[in-house]
This record gives C-alpha cells, structure tokens and sequence, in this order.
C-alpha cells in the first residue's frame, strides 16, 4: 500500500503507512538546514503563511520541505482529521469515557445558528445565559448592583482553579485597557490560604463581589476558598442576607450551589458538554464580561467564532489550527521534541503559557488511546514560555545552544496600547531578531571572522569559537497580529484550542477528560484527617515519614 491510500482509521498508528512515510521522509532530511531551504526558495515566506483578518501565522522557519506537508496531509486525512472534526462540531459525543459532547464552539455561535445536542437546539440556551451575564454585569458596572451598605461594586474576586481561573485569569489581563475604570478584579485559586489572605488584604467587604467558579462545585481549594470568603464577609460585620449580595456562582451543579448557601437565581449556568479548560467562553468567563462590558466580551466570542469557521471549513491545507497541529507532531514523533515553548512579546499575554499548559497538557498529556490501549508513539510536549524579552535573558540560552530541540511559537501585536518612545519598536526588533538567530544560526566561519574582528587570533581565537557557534535550524512558527484587541484574543485562543484538538485525534485520544488528576486528589482527601490528629494509615515508608515530620515539626 502506498503512503497516500487511506487505511481504515484504527490501523495502528505507527504501522500505518502514511506515518511510515513520513518517518522515511524524516530520515532524508538528515543534514537539510533550513538555511539552504530559506536560500534555494525566496518564495518560502508567501508559501508558507497564511493570514485570517488581521492574524499572520508564519511557518516557513520550520523543518519542512515541499514534501513534508502533502505528506503530513495524507497523514491526517488518513486519520479521519476532517470527519472527528465535523463529528466535534456537530455535537457527537466524542468525549468516550465520560459520554458527553464537546461543544466549547457553541458557545460562540451568534444567535439564531443551531447546534443539536440529543435533538435539542442549544444556541438560546447559550444566548439566555449570555443575556443574563451581560444584565447582571451592565448592573454592577453602572453602579445599580450595589452591595449590603449600599454601595456600588469595585472589586471582583473570582475563586475558581484550573479551567475555572486560568482563562478568565489569562484573558482578563490580556485585555486590562478594555477594564471599567471603577472596578478591579483579583482571583483566588491556590488552597494555601496566602492566596485569599492576600487578596483579602486589599479589598473592603462592603464592595467586594465574590464569584464561586466551579463546573462540579466539589472542587475540594474553591470550596474551602469559598467558605473563607463568605466567613470573613460576615466577620466584617455584614448580616447573613449580605451573601446574596456579595455572592454569585458559576457552576452545572445547581444542588450544590444551593448547599454552598448561593441563591440559584444568582448562579450563571453552564452545560456537561463544556470542558473546564475550554469554559472561558461560558459563564466562567464572568468576571472578564464583568471588567470589559457586554460588547467587548461579544467581540472576544465572535474572534473565536472566526477561528471555528476556519477551522471547520478551509481546506486541510490552508487551515491554520490544523498546520499548526501537524507541524507540531512532526517534531514530537519524527524530530524527538519533548518540550514546546510558547513565547508572547506582549506584556498583556503574560499568562497565555500558564494558561495553555492547562488546555494542552491536561488534553493530551494521555497514555492510552482512545481505546485504552497504551500508546507506543510520544504524545502531549511539555509547554512552558514566558513573555519577550524577560524569556530571552532566562532559558533561550537552552533554545538557541542546548541539546534538545524545542519548537517555539513567537507571537506579538504590530500596534500596542502603551506607544512609550521606542519601547515597542525595540520589543518588535527582539521578536524578529530570535526567529531569524534561531533559524540561520552563527557558523564556525562566521564565529572565527567576528572573534577575529574583535581583536583575537591564534589559540585564544580558536578555543572560544565552538562556544560561539550556533546551530541554527531551530523551528519557530510566528504569529504576527495587528493588535491585542478582545477579537483577536478570541482568533488566538480558538487557534491553540484546535490546535490541541488536531493532535489529539492524530495520536488517536480522548482529549477531554483528565482523570490523571484524580488520584493525587483521592490521596490528598485520605492524608487530611491524617494530618488533622487521626489515626495514621498505611503508606509507602518515604510518605510516612514525612506525614510524621508534619505533624511533629522540624524542631
Ligand atoms: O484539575 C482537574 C479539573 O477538573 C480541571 O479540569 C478543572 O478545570 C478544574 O479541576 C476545576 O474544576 P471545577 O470547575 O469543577 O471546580
């Protein structure tokens, strides 16, 4: 069978033959460098680009050749990309081991467009809740929403963990010139009761308004935040029919809301088929609808509608998520990547890699296929990244010199909010500067002429050039945009939410659950009584130990 003929989707993964032609295509690129790719083809920059509204996905500084993109095509065509993709979209329930939907894109339908979900259209329900989000926040922010002394709202606390922070976290930052002038928001996720304590310090209970984000609401840290919160409001000296006030949830479990002590008329809803770490959109994104306006959280969802008509209907080959996705698995299981580095010149997007590595690692950070099979090919990369130009005086030494080979998405606005003297021109010219360095590399020619310009020669010349040599040949996709508005913070997002999707059902799994996190937390509520005077358990020696030094102390 040749590499382009489709085997039957469950042909197991490395013995298909579209995957065996690319690992022979891989070997003859042994020795190719970029360089002489850049050199042979002054075409390279159009070929390899593609641009949607204002959003520039640049990936000609990868290792790829005219060859290696029908190749990686065939491979995702052969893995049914197009039909897992259409089966997402139009409600199947493709989250096997939880039985549910995977629907985050319906919550940026506009209105009026229909998305089925066991024969009921869920687009007004979506609406309905965004409704209600937009009448509850135009109150507070106009001051009508007032709190238990009668006065007006100024700070937000959202008490929430991973899916339930991170983006709201992530997006409310990235968006600070678009907040409401009077109105601060702050968020508590971490158990250490620093957290809150800290937050706590700095807001007055009279004007604080308290938002419980929890999909289950049984999430063992916003719970206990949660009761702190509400037992310091009160100790403030507000009355008991002060929460009402103070207090609002997100949640799909309303039975809980309610045993919490939230009125469920203050609860904003959402729906099981709504992943955590792909909830921003939904009633999790509260407190951003809250600091932007109604409007501007609009704008946000129809960016990401953008990306998903993108998505759903270019051609493989011009579909940036999709590019994205193969090019990223080409390193992970062809090139040995085990690392990815997101890296954002923008101050604003300071905690879009915090925030990815919950929706990349926690999707396909997965040992077993969707069939519980355990895989016999690398999955999920680590994804770490920092903003520019902070990252390039920490850990691009690693990039540009280490050993191992770490792909890096470089992403930056041509326009910023703050136009201070030439700072932005000197933030831009950093940014081009890594992606050219780490594609072309300094030779051992080129380090010996600069060493000589300097003054060198002789042995003291020749003992440093191998430490001034570069390899060159590091991939790096850039994505250029025209400026960090809430429209194309949605495109960027929805970009790496499909990304994420591609690679998962190209290494054929379940991106959707996460029971990975589920043991420490089992262990956690076993070891608490423990550490509370209980009596003790048995546990691996090192573990026992440490449960003792605990509970007796160092001293
Ligand atoms: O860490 C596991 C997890 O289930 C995440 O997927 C989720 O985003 C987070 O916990 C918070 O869950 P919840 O919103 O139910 O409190």
């Amino acid at each position: 069978m040749s590499a382009t003929q489709t085997p039957t989707p469950d042909t197991p993964l490395v013995q298909s033959p579209a995957w065996a032609a690319l690992a022979r295509h891989r070997q003859a690129l042994d020795g190719v460098h970029m360089r002489d790719l850049f050199a042979a083809d002054p075409e390279r920059f159009d070929k390899y680009s593609l641009k949607l509204g204002t959003l520039l996905l640049d990936y000609s500084k990868n290792r790829l050749t005219d060859e290696t993109l029908p190749l990686l095509l065939d491979f995702a065509r052969a893995r049914d990309l197009e039909g897992w993709r259409d089966r997402m979209f139009a409600g199947a329930a493709i989250n096997l081991t939880e039985g549910r939907a995977v629907l985050h894109t319906a919550l940026r339908q506009p209105k009026g467009a229909t998305v089925l979900v066991d024969g009921r259209n869920v687009v007004p329900d979506v609406h309905a809740v965004l409704d209600r989000m937009g009448a509850f926040a135009t109150a507070v922010r106009d001051g009508v929403w007032r709190g238990w002394t009668g006065q007006p709202i100024t700070d937000i606390v959202n008490i929430g963990i991973g899916g339930s922070d991170l983006g709201p976290v992530m997006v409310t930052q990235a968006l600070t010139p678009y907040h409401h002038p009077h109105l601060q928001a702050h968020f508590v996720s971490n158990v250490d009761g620093t957290h809150i304590a800290e937050v706590l310090k700095k807001v007055d209970a009279e004007t604080t308004l308290f938002i419980i984000a929890s999909k289950t609401f049984t999430t063992q840290e916003t719970l206990a935040n949660a009761h702190t919160a509400r037992d310091w409001l009160l100790a403030q000296g507000a009355p008991a029919d002060a929460v009402a006030k103070h207090f609002v949830a997100v949640s799909t479990n309303a039975k809980e809301v309610a045993a919490f002590g939230i009125d469920t008329d203050n609860m904003f809803g959402f729906w099981d088929w709504v992943g955590g770490r792909y909830s921003l959109w939904s009633a999790i994104g509260l407190p951003i609808l809250l600091m932007i306006g109604p409007d501007r959280f609009a704008e946000l969802l129809a960016g990401a509608h953008a990306m998903d008509e993108h998505f759903r209907t270019a051609p493989l080959d011009a579909n940036m998520p999709v590019l994205m996705g193969l090019i990223g698995l080409w390193y992970v299981n062809f090139w040995d990547a085990q690392s990815y580095a997101v890296l954002p010149y923008d101050q604003y997007l300071a905690r879009l890699p915090a925030y990815l590595q919950q929706a990349d690692m926690e999707s396909n950070g997965k040992g077993v296929d969707r069939d519980g099979r355990p895989v016999d090919y690398a999955t999920g990369p680590v994804l770490f990244g920092e903003p520019g130009t902070n990252g390039q005086h920490a850990f691009y030494q690693l990039i540009h010199q280490g050993t191992p080979l770490i792909p890096a998405d470089f992403l930056a606005p041509i326009e910023t909010h703050n136009p201070v003297g030439r700072h932005h021109t000197l933030l831009l010219a950093n940014f081009l500067a890594q992606t050219e360095a780490l594609l072309l590399g300094k030779t051992e020619d080129e380090a010996r002429a600069e060493l000589a310009a300097q003054g060198l020669d002789g042995e003291e010349l020749e003992a440093l050039v191998p430490h001034k040599v570069f390899t060159g040949n590091r991939p790096t996709n850039t994505l250029l945009f025209q400026k960090l508005d809430p429209h194309t913070l949605g495109t960027l997002i929805a970009l790496y939410e499909h990304k994420i999707f591609v690679q998962g059902i190209l290494w054929n799994l379940n991106s959707f659950d996460q029971w990975g996190v589920e043991l420490g937390k089992q262990l956690a509520k076993a070891i608490l009584p423990e550490l509370e005077g209980g009596s003790r358990r048995g546990h691996d020696c090192s573990t026992a130990g440490l449960i003792r030094l605990v509970r007796d102390g160092l001293r």
